[in-house]
This record gives structure tokens, C-alpha cells and sequence, in this order.
């Protein structure tokens, strides 16, 4: 019965050596927020290939956000908040016109396609970087903050050396 009363006790002491370790190591008061969910980082990436991952056609929705649908009307007239995001990013002395030269279809390789005219040097085009932040992160309400959650990663992806890059793709890959 003795030696049962001692065993208990020594388990007792030790235990509370133990979290008396612990709770000096992690204070109990420690109010550690909870980690933000990134995309490819820490949570799973639900737009691989970029710009044609996000941009489908969404029938529940009765959204087609297909970047060959949207940019039929920019052949004709640019809407004017499009056209004040993307005048916001042109190099200096650049105006743009509100019509779009060229026309894309669903095998038109988006980005990239895009870069070859949208350069940083461009003398006629928003610079393809800047014209992306314009449009999917600056005004108020932009739908870019709830739909893509904001997120950086969305486009720009990082591999495991730590290098960043954006893929390129067709909408004809990704279907829907
Ligand atoms: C995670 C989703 C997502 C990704 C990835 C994404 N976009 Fe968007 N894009 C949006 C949303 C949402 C809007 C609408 C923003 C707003 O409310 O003005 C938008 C708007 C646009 C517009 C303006 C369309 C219009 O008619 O006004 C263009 C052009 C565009 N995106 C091109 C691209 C390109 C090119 C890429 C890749 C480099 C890309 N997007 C990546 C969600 C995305
Ligand atoms: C052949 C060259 C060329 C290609 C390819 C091209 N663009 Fe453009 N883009 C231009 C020029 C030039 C302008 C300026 C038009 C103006 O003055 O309004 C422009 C303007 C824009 C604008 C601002 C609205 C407008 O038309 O003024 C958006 C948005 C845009 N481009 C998106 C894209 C996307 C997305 C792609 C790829 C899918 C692309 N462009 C491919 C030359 C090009
Ligand atoms: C909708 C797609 C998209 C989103 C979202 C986006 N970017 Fe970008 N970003 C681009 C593109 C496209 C380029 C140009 C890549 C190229 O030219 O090869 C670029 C270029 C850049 C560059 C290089 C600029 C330079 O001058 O070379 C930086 C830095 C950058 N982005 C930071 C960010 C940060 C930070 C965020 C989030 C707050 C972000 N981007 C969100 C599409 C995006």
C-alpha cells in the first residue's frame, strides 16, 4: 500500500516538473495568433497556372471570367475604370487610345503572349507587372480581395530553391 502512495506521488512530481519545463519554454499567457493561410506556401494552391486557373468560366456564377471573353469588348471600348488602372501603369508620356490592337483566343499563351507587347520599356503599352497590380489590387471594392483573397501567390509562385516565377498557360489547358 506504502510503496503504491510513494509511486503515485513520484509520477505527481515528475509530472509536474515536466510542465513546469514546458510552460516556461511557451508562456501560459501566450495569445499567438493563428497562422494566415498563403497559397502554395502553407495552404494548397487552387490557381496553378495562374491567370487561366482563375480566369474560367464560371456558369454557377453566371460569370464568365474567360480572359478571350472579357477582351472582346476592349476591341471596340475599354470600360473607364480599366482604362484609368491601365493608364496608372504606363511609363511616363504614354496614353493609351481605349482600344486594344490585338485579339486573343483560348490558345493564346497568358501570360506570355501578353509580355512580348507589354514590356517595361514599352512606348504604347502598360507594362505587364504594373498593369496586373493596377487592376488586381488598387480600387476600392475591387472583387480581386474576395474572389482571389488578395493573395500575391495566386500569380506568382515560389519553388522549393526560393525563386519566384509566374506560369504561363492557355485556357484551352484548363477547360471549363
Ligand atoms: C485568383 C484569381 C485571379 C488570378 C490568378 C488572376 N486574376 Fe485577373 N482578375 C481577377 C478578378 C477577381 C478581377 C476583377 C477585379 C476587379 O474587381 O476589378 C480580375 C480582372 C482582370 C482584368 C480586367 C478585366 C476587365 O474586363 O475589367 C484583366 C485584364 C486580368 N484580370 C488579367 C489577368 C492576368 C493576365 C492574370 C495573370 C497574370 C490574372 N488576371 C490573374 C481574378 C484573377
Ligand atoms: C500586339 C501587342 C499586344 C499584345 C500581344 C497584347 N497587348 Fe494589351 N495592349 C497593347 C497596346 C498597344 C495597348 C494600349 C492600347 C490603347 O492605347 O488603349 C494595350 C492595352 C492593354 C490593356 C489596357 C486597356 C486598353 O486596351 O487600353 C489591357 C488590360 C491589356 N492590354 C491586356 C492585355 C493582355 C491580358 C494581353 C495578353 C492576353 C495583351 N494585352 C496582349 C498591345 C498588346
Ligand atoms: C494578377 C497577377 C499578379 C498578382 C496578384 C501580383 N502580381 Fe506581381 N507581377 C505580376 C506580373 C505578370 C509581373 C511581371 C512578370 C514579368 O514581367 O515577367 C509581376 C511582377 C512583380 C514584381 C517585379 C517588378 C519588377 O519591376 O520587376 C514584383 C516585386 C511583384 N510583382 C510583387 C508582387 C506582390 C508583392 C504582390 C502581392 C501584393 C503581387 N506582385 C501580386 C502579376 C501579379
Amino acid at each position: 500500500m506504502k510503496t503504491k502512495i510513494y509511486s503515485i506521488s513520484f509520477l505527481l512530481i515528475v509530472s509536474i516538473v515536466i510542465i513546469g519545463a514546458f510552460s516556461t519554454a511557451i508562456p501560459q499567457d501566450s495569445k499567438m495568433p493563428p497562422a494566415r493561410e498563403v497559397p502554395g506556401l502553407n495552404s494548397p494552391d487552387k490557381y496553378p497556372k495562374a491567370c487561366v486557373s482563375c480566369h474560367i468560366n464560371y456558369p454557377e456564377m453566371k460569370t464568365d471570367a474567360r480572359l478571350s471573353v472579357l477582351s472582346v469588348a476592349w476591341n471596340t471600348q475599354v470600360e473607364p475604370g480599366l482604362l484609368a488602372k491601365s493608364q496608372a501603369a504606363c511609363n511616363e508620356g504614354v496614353t493609351l487610345k481605349g482600344k486594344h490592337p490585338s485579339k486573343f483566343n483560348e490558345n493564346t499563351n497568358i501570360p506570355q503572349a501578353c509580355i512580348t507587347c507589354h514590356s517595361k520599356t514599352s512606348k504604347n503599352a502598360p507594362e505587364m507587372g504594373k498593369l496586373m497590380h493596377t487592376i488586381h489590387l488598387t480600387g476600392k471594392d475591387n472583387t480581386y480581395f474576395s474572389w482571389g483573397n488578395g493573395d500575391c501567390t495566386n500569380c506568382h509562385k515560389m519553388d522549393k530553391s526560393g525563386d519566384w516565377s509566374i506560369p504561363s498557360g492557355k485556357e484551352s489547358e484548363v477547360g471549363k
